[in-house]
């Protein structure tokens, strides 16, 4: 028994080092199925031998029962807030530096105060009661004098120790805040989504209503992060002098505490710490609404004490917010690059998240129904990172309504002012028709390149650097020749000359001559990179070589697109690999168009010859032979690119997105939204290592 017991701590210290290491340090010693099988093992001993359960024990990190409702927790020590510096610019950090100085009664010559200066994240108030080294409860704020037990919830965030390492004092309540990163909070919305689900309006909502949940397994499901910023009660524990020194301890317990902090040295100090984050504030991974500046000495804090509720020493500093209230003052619709029709808002004129917004996306006509955003509306708009400002949220009591009679005897009854959004039927640029294709969420523009917004994005494409590869032909120089007229088709670029293109604004007759060389270059190519150039829809760079292998020649792929029989056109498209009814559907409609096709002859006249082959002769051969595979992430010592040749290289294909049908997805670091795809899917996933491994098989065929 005693040895099941020691085994038991064993895996207990194993497990719960390895989590540490994965969760806070992001830097695992062992693979993740190390850590599951020693899981396994101590699940299974504590099955058999209930009593070797502990508080700590990782396998109950998830797992208990749904709550009718939260016990109430009195904070022994009341969780009190922090005043904030109304002057959001430098002044307010100089306007606390001089009133920390006059409460200590500081002469003018006094030596600047060192202040800890810190992130203020934007999640909620947690704390976390240890009692000799170990996690007993996790509470809200509430209103600071008594909050709710949340522990159930709190255990399932991989990042909170259980145990704290190296300490076994009485009590150590340790405060924090408990937030969602922007790229959790993104893959949860898109879940929720299509699930057909509630969608959160910002991070800070769905952390706290994960915290709030009473189901646990529900709120397992809810990716949340803690940083800490404080201690609570205290009993058997020697406090370092410095809040700064208090941090650092909790690190060394392995509790999590940002990075993103430092020692200010007076008024100047902190201007330079409330700039810098300013600074980097877009692409933290997590939503911050300002900074937080605390003296750091404590016994300089015990003198300074508190005023109603609020320490003298510490102060919020606010950057502007990132969400605010503004009035839809109509609704339009944009079209992009592939014909793609999105709807916009035009709002009245709102300073968030440090710029003035005038329109944001309202991304489908989905997402309009489902927050059934009307003009007039009163809408939250939110900036936050370096996205584009979305409406989240549409405040519906504030709706505009007018009176409506009923009949001669009841009194009118409201309705609202405007009516719901309503998709155009016809492009709003060139007049086509509008369509929306069954499974998508977006409508789009069917005139294709008759459609001059269309156009230009499709010249540029035709010209981009994997496409036709024109050097020196970018977006400014492409407007310009559509705006003129002179180019309308890429078979246009093949009739420039010298004289015309000197004329163009800011061009010099040696870029001009430049130019012409660079297209005259593009006239040899691939055919691979010719089809992917023309732009048809959902055909990428993988597909467009899938197809010139698999046809060999442009006019092979012609005919087979153009058959009269449609299902046998279809048929024959989708006889090339990875190719579907989708995709097959999308080639047939772009080269049955006459224009399309008139516009592939017109360069053939012009001189563009591309490799043709009969298609026999390329049999692909090698270890990922028929093998598809996604890369994401950044990969320690290749590029992408060099990652993605060396797959077609030994016959695999590498593809932009995650499906069934995925061979493997290769991760590296960062790996987002796909590595959570994969993973739901149950597709393997391989590091660099274990993709050169499967590149090379004679390698690691020892068994
Ligand atoms: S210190 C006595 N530090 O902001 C001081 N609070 O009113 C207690 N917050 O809801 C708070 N980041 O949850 C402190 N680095 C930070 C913080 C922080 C965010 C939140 C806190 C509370 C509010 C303070």
């Amino acid at each position: 028994m005693t040895s099941l017991a020691e085994r038991a701590a064993e895996l207990r210290a194993l497990l719960h080092r390895y989590g540490h290491e994965y969760y806070v340090l992001d830097a695992p010693s062992v693979p993740d199925a190390e850590y599951d099988r020693l899981f396994r093992e101590l699940d299974a001993l504590e099955t058999a031998h209930p009593e070797l359960r502990t508080a700590d024990t990782p396998t109950q990190r998830v797992g208990g029962k749904t709550l009718p409702e939260f016990t109430q927790v009195r904070h022994d020590v009341p969780m009190l807030s922090i005043r904030t510096e109304t002057d959001s610019g430098p002044g307010g950090a100089e306007n606390f530096d001089a009133k920390v100085r006059r409460d200590l009664g500081l002469a003018a010559d006094a030596p600047a105060i060192a202040y800890a200066a810190e992130l203020k994240f934007d999640g909620l108030a947690i704390s976390l009661r240890y009692e000799a080294g170990v996690l007993v409860r996790a509470a809200t704020r509430g209103d600071g004098e008594t909050g709710e037990d949340v522990t159930q919830n709190i255990r399932t965030i991989g990042q909170i120790p259980l145990r704290l390492a190296g300490v076994t004092a009485p009590v150590l309540e340790v405060r924090g805040e408990v937030y969602m990163r922007r790229d959790d909070f993104d893959t949860l919305n898109a879940r929720q989504r299509e699930r057909g689900e509630k969608t959160f309006v910002n991070p800070r909502n769905a952390a706290a209503g994960a915290v709030r949940q009473l189901d646990p397994r529900i709120a397992a499901q809810r990716p949340l992060s803690f940083f800490a910023y404080g201690l609570g009660q205290v009993e058997g524990w020697a406090l370092p002098g410095s809040h700064s020194a208090m941090l650092d301890a909790l690190v060394t317990m392995g509790i999590p505490v940002c990075a993103d902090r430092a020692i200010a040295e007076g008024a100047a100090g902190l201007v330079a710490f409330h700039t810098a984050i300013a600074a980097k504030r877009d692409s933290l991974p997590f939503d911050i609404d300002g900074v937080v500046y605390k003296v750091d000495d404590r016994a300089l804090q015990a003198q300074l004490g508190f005023v109603s509720r609020e320490p003298r020493w510490a102060v919020a500093h606010k950057y502007p917010a990132q969400e605010m209230l503004t009035t839809v003052e109509s609704i339009d619709v944009q079209v992009g690059r592939t014909g793609a029709i999105t709807p916009v808002a035009r709002l009245a004129p709102v300073f968030v998240g440090g710029v003035t917004v005038t329109n944001a996306t309202l991304h489908n006509i989905d997402r309009i129904r489902q927050l059934d955003i009307r003009v007039g509306d009163t809408v939250i708009v939110r900036r936050a990172g370096d996205v584009i400002p979305e409406v989240v949220d549409v405040v519906l009591e504030r709706r505009p309504v007018v009176a409506e009679a009923v009949d001669l005897l009841s009194p009118p009854r409201e309705v609202p002012k405007y009516q719901p959004f309503e998709m155009p039927a016809a492009c709003p640029v060139c007049g086509s028709h509008v369509a929306r294709e069954e499974g998508e969420a977006a409508y789009r523009c069917t005139g294709g390149l008759v459609c001059s917004a269309q156009r230009k994005q499709a010249l540029l494409h035709f010209a981009s650097r994997r496409a036709m590869d024109i050097e020196g032909l970018g977006d400014k120089l492409v407007e310009q020749l559509v705006d003129v007229g002179l180019v309308r088709t890429p078979a246009d670029f093949y009739k420039l000359g010298i004289v015309k293109l000197a004329e163009l604004e800011r061009m010099a007759e040696k870029s001009a001559a430049n130019l012409l060389a660079g297209i005259d270059k593009s006239r040899s190519t691939t055919l691979a990179r010719f089809i992917y150039a023309l732009g048809i829809r959902n055909v990428g760079e993988t597909t467009a070589k899938d197809l010139a292998r698999h046809f060999g020649k442009l006019d092979a792929l012609m005919d087979a697109a153009t058959l009269d029989d449609q299902p046998a056109s279809l048929a024959a498209l989708q006889a090339v690999p990875d190719v579907g009814p989708v995709v097959a559907q999308s080639i047939r409609d772009f080269l049955q168009e006459s224009h399309n096709r008139e516009v592939v002859e017109q360069l053939r006249a012009a001189g563009v010859r591309w490799d043709e082959f009969e298609p026999s002769e390329n049999l692909a051969t090698g270890p990922l032979l028929g093998k598809t595979l996604v890369i994401t992430g950044t990969l320690p010592n290749l590029s992408r690119d060099e990652a993605k040749v060396l797959i077609e290289a030994a016959g695999g294909k590498a593809s932009g997105s995650v499906s069934k049908k995925t061979d493997y997805l290769v991760a590296g670091e960062e790996a987002g939204s796909k590595l959570a795809k994969a993973q739901e899917l149950g597709v393997p996933i391989l590091d660099e290592a274990g993709l050169l491994a499967l590149l090379s098989p004679a390698a690691t065929t020892e068994t």
